[in-house]
């Protein structure tokens, strides 16, 4: 029986552990799995709303550590992890994604001999400037387990010099929650409430750092949103940290104007309902660039690179960058064309990678 610490701390996290912690629970012979949630993300819409949605129970350990700079952040993860991992020493830490909560909790597993599976492992925007992708190159290098979601994940690993013996291609676990959950998720009500129908409108997600902290640059990118949104509305559930520079910089009214519907950010469900029915989403996350790959919606990334090609290469994604005038373009060639285009899912994006991750475990050395 292997005792499993899995961390959650921030909102990409919580629909990738939810897929493994219900499968460890279903083989409760093999596995006795408990949620450390950090607090990364607090807000009842950040956080507590997708433990619902997801049907996870509440967290085992709370770690409430809340907001703050980089470091002040990774180091108070650190510290209130590190007296857990004393007390519970599980068999292994598994850790998802990339977000402060994922190094913070693996470092300081390392440093105690705990064994670390990366759920996620591999992905490379060969950006430094992303907090996330420095996250990511420090957990592989000390994982014990990489468990990775696409085969060009494998690559990078092994190109960076760690063992085969160390990565796992199982497949993308967030699939399983998308999977899971697709259906459920018409019984929300979203749509109703914004008087919206299917096709008829885009969706938008932007709080990268490098697209909203700087005004020229969330200017720039907002003025391009203008003149889409007078073709098709866009919606825009808003991340706290893009509110509050919309705020500063003051372009809330003219979004409005322009067609922009500014709403506070939803839960899985009926964030689920919402863009599994746009004509078009517009993005800088790393989720939805799946999510639309494996529901076949055209998706225009707002950045200029990302650790995720095969949604290029294979799916529905197209990388836009913040150059106004190639977000537009590109977003009126995409609501102009009338052919939809060809796309395929993934090898193993196919709702049971969270199996595989178990299976993986339980064979993997202690
Ligand atoms: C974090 C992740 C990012 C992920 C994103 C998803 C890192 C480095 N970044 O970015 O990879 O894509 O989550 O949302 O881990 N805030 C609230 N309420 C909350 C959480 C945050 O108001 O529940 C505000 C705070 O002002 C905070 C700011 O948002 O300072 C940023 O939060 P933080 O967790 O530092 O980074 P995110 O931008 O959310």
């Amino acid at each position: 029986m292997k005792k499993i610490l899995l961390i959650a701390g921030a909102r990409p996290n919580f629909m990738k552990v939810a897929p493994i912690y219900a499968e460890m629970k279903r083989r409760a012979a093999e596995f006795v799995p408990l949620i450390v949630h950090t607090g990364q993300h607090y807000d009842a819409a950040m956080s507590d709303a997708f433990f619902d949605d997801l049907g996870m129970p509440k967290p085992d350990i709370h770690l409430g550590v809340g907001s703050g700079t980089h470091a002040v952040q990774t180091a108070k993860i650190m510290t209130e992890f590190e007296p857990v991992l004393l007390e519970h020493r599980p068999d292994w830490v598994l850790v998802v994604g990339d977000v402060n909560s994922t190094i913070a909790c693996a470092l300081v597993c390392a440093k105690l001999g705990t064994k670390i599976a990366h759920v996620e492992a591999g992905l490379r925007s060969r950006d430094r400037t992303m907090p996330e992708e420095v996250n990511r190159v420090l957990t592989d290098a000390i994982a014990d387990l990489l468990l990775t979601t696409s085969q060009d994940a494998d690559e990078n690993l092994a190109a960076e010099g760690i063992p085969a013996e160390r990565i796992r291609f199982v497949g993308n676990v967030m699939i399983d929650s998308l999977l899971e959950h697709l259906k459920i998720a018409e019984a929300s009500m979203i749509r109703n409430e914004l008087g919206i129908n299917e096709n008829e409108y885009a969706v938008l997600t932007l709080h990268r750092p490098s697209n909203v902290d700087h005004r020229e640059v969330f200017e720039g990118i907002v003025d391009a949103l203008c003149d889409i949104a007078e073709r098709l509305p866009i919606i825009f559930p808003v991340h706290p940290r893009t509110r509050a520079k919309i705020e500063e910089f003051g372009f809330a009214g003219r979004m409005a104007s322009a067609g922009i519907r500014l709403i506070d950010p939803l839960g899985y469900l009926d964030f689920m309902r919402l863009y599994s029915g746009a004509k078009l989403v517009l993005t800088d996350s790393g989720g939805l660039q799946e999510e639309t790959t494996v529901l076949g919606i055209p998706c225009l990334t707002l950045r200029n690179n990302t650790e995720r090609p095969i949604t290029i290469t294979m799916g529905t994604n197209v990388l836009v960058g913040t150059d106004p005038d190639k977000i537009r373009d590109t977003a009126f060639a995409a609501l102009s064309s009338s052919e939809s285009r060809e796309f395929a899912v993934p090898p193993l994006w196919d709702g049971k990678a969270a199996a595989r991750i178990c299976d993986e475990l339980l064979s993997a050395q202690d």
